[in-house]
């Protein structure tokens, strides 16, 4: 089986492929979809397939799904972008990249999808049959795009084999986005949650979902223990600001997931139960 993998140069993508390759089952293939020849050198050393360039260029697509069997799709624009981006990118190449799939003759498609696109919490962890309630402190472009692309990826005549994986707040393997939190985190009430997943257990989880015979649908993938901002304080040796303290958290559920489903199909067990673990191990 021939695997193809966007977004192999984020820092998902650059931590999950180099895991992929070497679990791959026998005569499995991995190719990666990159728009700077010389950041797919380092995949082509590892021995993937590089094809360059952008995924909104419906051309590439169709170069980059040949062949293929199942996609992986983990690209996204969401750091710092516009709107505009974020919805070329997240949706409707997400869209074509569905097309362009059914088109070449893939049979499996893995979505890597948010769970920020729950919206609003639910006052209980969050399961994959939810509907989603657009809103909420995190509600944007960014959030509205990656929903509307599992709808309308969920809705393709011939994306028969679709695997939806929504992933908490990722971290570890030298991940800054846990450095990057304190450029937030002084505006959270003290008490707001969020749920978290080590790389190793989004690489687990992707992995399982690609494998799976059968495992169709939306999977949450997360970690055990979701923190609060002052465990991200913390983590960060910053001292917890008092005004945290003084605001209400009026959502303490959201993006708080149920790993339920993952870990009785697909016997998924995170490697890093909590954010903690992980630093204990020297994993961040
Ligand atoms: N990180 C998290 O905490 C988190 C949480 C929930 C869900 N996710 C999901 O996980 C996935 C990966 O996130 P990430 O944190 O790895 O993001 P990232 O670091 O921003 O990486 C995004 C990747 O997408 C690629 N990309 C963006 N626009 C593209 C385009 N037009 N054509 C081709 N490739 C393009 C980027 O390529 P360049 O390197 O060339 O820019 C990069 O490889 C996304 O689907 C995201 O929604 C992430």
């Amino acid at each position: 089986m021939l695997i193809l993998v966007t977004g192999a140069t984020g820092q998902v993508g650059r931590r999950f492929v180099p895991r992929l390759l070497q679990n791959t089952a026998p005569g499995d293939e991995v190719r990666v979809l990159v728009r700077d020849a010389a950041r797919g050198e380092r995949f082509a050393e590892l021995g993937a397939q590089v094809q360059v360039g952008d995924l909104r260029d419906t051309d590439v697509l169709g170069k980059a799904t040949a062949g293929v069997e199942a996609v992986v799709n983990v690209a996204a624009a969401f750091r710092g972008v516009p709107d505009e981006e974020a919805q070329a990118v997240n949706r409707d190449a997400a869209i074509e990249l569905g097309r362009a799939a059914v088109a070449s003759g893939v049979r499996r498609f893995v979505q890597v999808s948010t769970g920020l696109v729950y919206g609003a919490g639910r006052g209980r962890p969050l399961v994959e049959g939810d509907e989603t309630v657009p809103g909420g402190h995190l509600w944007g472009a960014y959030p509205q795009s990656k929903w509307e692309a599992e709808r309308a990826l969920g809705a393709m005549d011939g994306l028969d084999d679709l695997r939806i994986g929504r992933l908490p707040f990722v971290y570890g393997d030298g991940d800054p986005h846990l450095d990057n939190v304190m450029d937030w985190a002084p505006n959270w009430p003290a008490m707001q949650r969020l749920h978290m997943g080590h790389h190793a257990d989004v690489a687990q989880g992707l992995q399982r979902l690609l494998y799976a015979p059968g495992a169709t649908g939306v999977y949450n993938i997360a970690d055990d223990a979701p923190v609060t901002t002052v465990d991200l304080f913390q983590l960060n040796g910053v001292p917890v600001p008092r005004e945290a303290y003084d605001k209400d958290a009026a959502d303490p559920w959201h993006s708080v997931m149920s790993t339920t489903r993952i870990r009785h199909e697909l016997g998924y067990r995170p490697l890093f139960p909590s954010v903690w673990t992980a630093r204990d191990a020297g994993a961040l």
